[in-house]
């Protein structure tokens, strides 16, 4: 039974204000450690800690042996420190004596290569035996600790589906065909229909024939490729249904767990579990590997503001500084960490917490940092750690208070599986590279959005930006469509409403879902080779792709001036109803992006936050009495913001104006 209403962050610190925490793995410490740990973490003002995340082996060590004696003694320890508990079910990684005991839960690749214990997150999501024993686990926990007054939160397993989400075992096949039993009612035909198996003699003849979509020697069924992604995000949700359903029974603590809203995991639908979590939490870490990783930040915590719709949300796992995963692991300049908890706190969190408190001396993470750096509490990453936890308490009443947007973009993790299935045009269609342009092109011209997904209500939004959604309903394209009769502006780009809920090319010219909405029609896809650039009438020049298309009642605002498509309308704008609905058939250089969606937002009557730009993120939180504007300065330049009020980090009165020095971050509470 999914929560009546939202948990309030605050609630999880002591007394009100934002949360400090940390991921926190005593089992992995000497005792002796423990009580130098607690006052550490007193001296740094941590409210919040995890255990037990990675537990299950110390707690449960043998078929039907139970240890808790470490747990309860860690749990005494934080209570009497005054510490609230953010408490693990314990199950996100098998201990070996069950994997030895059941090798049959091990998860298999798409060759059929079994991956073995030694690493972590080992199950299959669909194997029964793991599911029982994984039960089994939480109502352990949950009976020990369901009521004690150090919980604030539980934690289910964690961050489900990191490396197991596509299981292509034999549980899994099993599995699958319930799935698709029941999603196509028991009617082979429906299945038979909705991934066109006419297509190279594929006709099942019944659900037994049905298998998981393996490696194959061809391109794969990419109907079958899409089922198989929505099956995989459902068993995930029902593995942390299961769990949060036995603690429910059990304890009156609020549920959540940790997602992984970030640009390199696309494998569970996150929109189809928010209604199941009593609050809304994210891990994000910086990805080096990214052309802007700090966009990517902005990105992620506003697509996790739009999972908790709007309600504040908590970040569970950032780093300090280097993580350990990339290829290279980039340690934090000056400074990165405060801006990066800014853009975070910005965007709605209320709370920020690490991974992980203790950096450790073993295992496969032992160059992660953490709060207390193997360097120890003389170094910079300590020293800034205390300084994060007296920011985070100065900040206490931005608690509850929500980011307020006028602009929405709209995303869809099962349009991503769609954009990049199998035979798809080009190579270099890459989603979420179209929906970061979008938002980029937004946050850049000062302007906030929320990300929503489509079907969402769209009122109150002025400028909706719909980035390459190549798979959508006649239900969502309608809500667009409605928008823009009732006044809004809509900028579609392309790729989009090329395809049905079953993966299905809508007929009659592209994009099909919106072609009377946009007054286009195109009949080709044209798209560039890699690096290839064409430019534009208006000057400008763009990549990736370009179409034959031709209006059909809109206006070309600009035509491709050479390449594949030269002559043809490369932007196009038609009057609907009360609105204006645009089409972008290429991707426009960022700087020609930033000013098509200003010119779109000035006409939709949205005002930019001024100052802000591609080195300047300003985002405002509102109060009921106040707004809290802060100013990110990710630039080597100092910067002027015209503003009155109080500045919270640094005390100052503002009058007019206020210098936001290079690098730094300025939070302006301001009267509304
Ligand atoms: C997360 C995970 C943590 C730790 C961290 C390292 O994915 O939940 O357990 O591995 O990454 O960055």
């Amino acid at each position: 039974m999914p929560a009546a209403a939202p948990t309030r962050i605050s609630t999880l610190s002591e007394g009100e204000g934002l949360v400090y925490g940390c991921d926190y793995n005593p089992e992995q410490w000497d005792r002796s450690v423990w009580p130098e740990d607690i006052r550490l973490m007193r001296e740094a003002g941590i409210g919040l800690v995890a255990i037990n995340i990675f537990g299950w082996s110390t707690i449960n060590p043998g078929e039907g042996r139970w240890d808790f004696s470490g747990l309860d003694e860690i749990i005494e320890l934080l209570h009497a420190a005054g510490i609230r508990i953010n408490l693990g079910t314990g199950t996100a990684s098998p201990p070996p004596w069950l994997t030895a005991q059941h090798p049959e839960i091990l998860p298999q690749g798409p060759d059929g290569t079994v991956f073995h214990q030694g690493g972590r997150q080992g199950y299959c999501p669909s194997n029964p035996v793991f599911r029982a024993h994984a039960a089994e686990v939480v109502r352990q926990v949950v009976a020990r600790y369901g009521s004690h007054p150090a919980v604030a939160l539980w934690h289910v397993s964690n961050e489900l589906g990191c490396h197991n989400a596509l299981c292509y075992c034999a549980a899994s096949t099993l599995a699958f065909r319930d799935w698709a039993r029941e999603r196509y009612a028991d009617d082979i035909d429906a299945l038979n229909r909705a991934w066109g198996t006419s297509f190279w003699s594929q006709r099942y003849g019944s659900f037994d024939e049905v298998q998981v979509p393996a490696q194959v020697l061809s391109l794969r069924n990419p109907g079958q490729v899409l089922d198989f992604q929505r099956f995989s995000s459902d068993e995930q949700l029902a593995l942390y249904r299961a769990e949060a359903g036995i603690i429910r029974a059990g304890s009156g603590i609020p549920v959540t767990t940790n997602f992984m809203v970030t640009a390199h995991i696309r494998t569970l639908d996150y929109w189809s579990w928010t209604a199941d979590m009593d609050l809304i939490a994210n891990d994000h870490y910086l990805d080096g590997r990214l052309a802007n990783s700090r966009q990517e930040l902005s990105f992620a915590a506003d697509l996790t503001r739009g999972l908790a719709a709007g309600d504040p949300w908590l970040l569970m796992e950032t780093s300090t500084s280097a993580v350990n995963w990339q290829p290279h692991n980039f340690a934090k300049e000056p400074g990165e960490l405060q801006r990066n908890v800014a853009s975070h706190l910005a965007r709605g969190a209320d709370g920020i917490c690490f991974f992980q408190w203790r950096a450790s001396t073993q295992g496969a993470e032992k160059y992660h940092s953490a709060l207390l750096p193997h360097a120890g509490t003389d170094s910079d990453v300590w020293r800034e750690s205390v300084e994060l936890g007296r920011m985070l308490q100065g900040l206490g009443e931005i608690a509850g208070t929500r980011v307020a947007a006028d602009a929405a973009v709209l995303f869809s993790w099962e349009n991503w599986w769609a954009v990049e299935n199998e035979g798809r045009p080009s190579e270099d269609l890459r989603y979420l590279d179209q929906v970061h342009a979008a938002h980029t092109a937004l946050a850049d011209a000062g302007i906030v959005a929320d990300l929503v997904r489509p079907g969402a209500d769209l009122d109150g939004y002025r400028l909706i930006v719909v980035p390459a959604l190549h798979l959508v309903r006649d239900a969502e394209a309608a809500v667009i469509a409605r928008a823009v009769e009732r006044g809004a502006t809509v900028l579609v780009t392309f790729y989009s409403g090329i395809v049905d809920e079953e993966d299905r090319v809508r007929t009659g010219g592209y994009p099909g879902a919106f072609r009377e909405l946009l007054g286009i029609r195109s009949e080709e896809f044209a798209p560039l080779a890699p690096g290839e650039r064409v430019s534009l009438s208006d000057g400008t020049d763009a990549s990736v792709w370009t179409e034959r298309l031709r209006t059909d009642g809109a206006e070309a605002v600009a035509l491709f001036a050479d390449g594949p498509s030269v002559g043809r309308p490369a932007v196009t704008r038609h009057a609907h109803g009360a609105g204006e609905a645009w089409y972008l058939a290429t991707q426009p250089s960022p700087d020609a992006y930033r000013a098509l969606v200003a010119r779109l937002a000035e006409s939709a009557g949205i005002a930019p936050q001024p100052g802000a730009g591609p080195d300047v993120d300003i985002v405002r939180r509102f109060g009921e009495h106040a707004a809290y504007r802060f100013v990110i300065n990710h630039g080597s330049a100092p910067v002027d913001i015209a503003a009155e009020g109080s500045e919270l980090l640094t005390g100052v009165t503002v009058t007019g104006a206020l210098t936001v020095p290079a690098g730094a971050v300025r939070i302006i509470k301001e009267d509304v």
